[in-house]
């Protein structure tokens, strides 16, 4: 693919006897929304991770933006994470202590910005994400559709070349999984954000610009056909 921003080639990973990936090859454009489906234990998460850096493949490179990720020190790779990488997970993300302001605000910190601006940018994308009034909440005193919202807030105000999202509405509802997914595709392709999506709803899957299935660590079936 010439215009890939992700391009990942031969990867493997084992635990123990078990073999999550036996071997993928793939691309993701600049500013495509890739939705990743298959059944439970396919390898879906282990793929997204050696993605996104956080785990290190056995085999197999991943490039992101021309940086091969799998030659980055443990240290580098941690670095480009936080400067490059947004991450959704489905549970137990944000802080329940902190407002909803300040999970945002806190890995724009963590990248050296000053308070008055993190907390500046986490409002301006607390109010794209439809949660200006609940800025100074805890997502403990929210609703889980707006807490997931938060924390699609957090993944995208660092501005990412690539946000990872691991079945982001998985826990809500059909109808907030929809306002919510719709929030998070809207902001991001508004920002040319490429996005990496775990799904098991192929309603959710329909709003990608293509998806991929992993059925026992490979990529099956439609896996390089577009939309
Ligand atoms: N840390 C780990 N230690 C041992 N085995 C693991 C670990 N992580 C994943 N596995 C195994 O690797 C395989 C792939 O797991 P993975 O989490 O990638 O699946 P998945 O497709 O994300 O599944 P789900 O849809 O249930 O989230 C499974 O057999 C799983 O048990
Ligand atoms: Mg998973």
């Amino acid at each position: 693919m010439a215009d890939a921003l992700i391009s990942a080639s031969g990867l493997r990973k084992s635990f123990g006897p078990t073999a999550a990936l036996r071997g993928i090859d793939l691309d993701v454009a600049r500013g495509e929304v890739l939705a990743v489906m298959g059944p439970s234990g396919s390898g879906k998460s282990t793929l997204i991770h050696c993605l996104a850096g956080v785990l290190a493949p056995d085999e197999g490179t991943v490039t992101i933006d021309g940086t091969d990720l799998t030659s980055l020190s443990a240290d580098a790779r941690a670095r480009f994470r936080l400067e490059r990488i947004g991450f959704v997970f489905q549970f137990g993300q944000l802080l329940p202590d902190l407002s909803a302001r300040d999970n945002v605000a806190l890995p724009l910190l963590m990248g050296g910005a000053r308070r008055r601006a993190a907390v500046a940018t986490a409002d301006h994308w607390l109010g794209r994400l439809g949660l200006a009034d609940q800025a100074g909440k805890s997502p403990g005193d929210m609703s889980g559709g707006q807490a997931q919202r938060v924390a699609i807030a957090r993944a995208l105000a660092t501005e990412p070349s690539v946000v990872f999202a691991d079945e982001p509405t998985g826990s809500l509802d059909s109808l907030s999984a929809e306002t919510v997914l719709e929030a998070m595709l809207e902001a991001a392709r508004e920002s040319a954000t490429t996005v990496v999506l775990i799904t098991h709803d192929a309603r959710t899957a329909a709003h990608a610009d293509r998806e991929v299935i992993v059925r026992d660590g490979r990529l099956s079936g439609a896996a390089a056909v577009a939309r």
